[in-house]
């Protein structure tokens, strides 16, 4: 569907960037081995725009489940489900969560080829918080920090799992380089897509 036909809530909207991270997203799923059986996380999900624009470039349907926080995006997601045809919608689960659940993160262990994210952007104490609570959980760390959203995305993969961010330039909100190898996709503005591959998991 068209990006601008997505229903979003007022105090949240996406931006071009996330496109492009769909866009990525969907190359890297192509090219794995194992496609289309892969299983992927949209991770921060909001209404659900990364991970069904990722669906809808794909030649074949995999299997995408969405992690949100806030309860209040679930009429939005729904709607825009309902846009998608039917062998994709079975295919789309919506899980309201916390990436700091430790019984959440135990069920969803070892489950993911790909976890694709847009999070929070900021760390709250560095910046100004705004009026709007639902919007400030949106764009800053204050339900989660890095360290347990990235030990949720290293939790939740496979061994081989891959999980493609965007971030933003700070070394604050970059993957700790004790779970993973990464670089630098692509650089829009401040904002940073970082690819990170698990490494080693023996003693995790
Ligand atoms: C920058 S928004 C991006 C939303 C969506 N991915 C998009 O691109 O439009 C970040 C999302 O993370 C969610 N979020 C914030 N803290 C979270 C947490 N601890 N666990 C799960 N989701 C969280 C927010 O509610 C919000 O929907």
């Amino acid at each position: 569907m068209n990006i601008s036909e997505y229903y979003q809530p007022d105090f949240y909207h996406f931006c071009e960037n996330t496109i492009k991270l769909a866009d990525e997203a969907s190359k890297l799923l192509s090219s794995m081995k194992d496609f289309p059986d892969v299983r992927v996380l949209d991770l921060c999900s909001g209404c659900g725009v990364v991970g069904m624009e990722i669906l809808a470039r794909l030649s074949r349907p995999v299997r995408v489940d969405f992690l949100e926080l806030q309860v209040e995006f679930n009429q939005y997601f729904k709607r825009n489900l309902s846009m998608f045809p039917k062998e994709y919608v079975s295919n789309m689960k919506l899980i309201n969560g916390n990436f700091t659940d430790k019984n959440l993160l135990a069920e969803m262990k070892g489950r993911y080829d790909l976890v694709v994210s847009n999070p929070p952007f900021y760390l709250s104490d560095k910046a100004r918080l705004g009026t709007n609570e639902k919007k400030n959980i949106c764009r800053f760390f204050i339900r989660g920090l890095p360290p347990q959203f990235w030990e949720f995305c290293f939790m939740a993969l496979k061994d081989d799992g891959n999980c493609l961010v965007l971030t933003k330039d700070d070394v604050d909100l970059c993957p700790p380089s004790n779970n993973f190898s990464w670089n630098v996709l692509d650089r829009y503005g401040d904002h940073l897509l970082v690819l990170a591959s698990v490494l080693d998991k023996n003693g995790c």
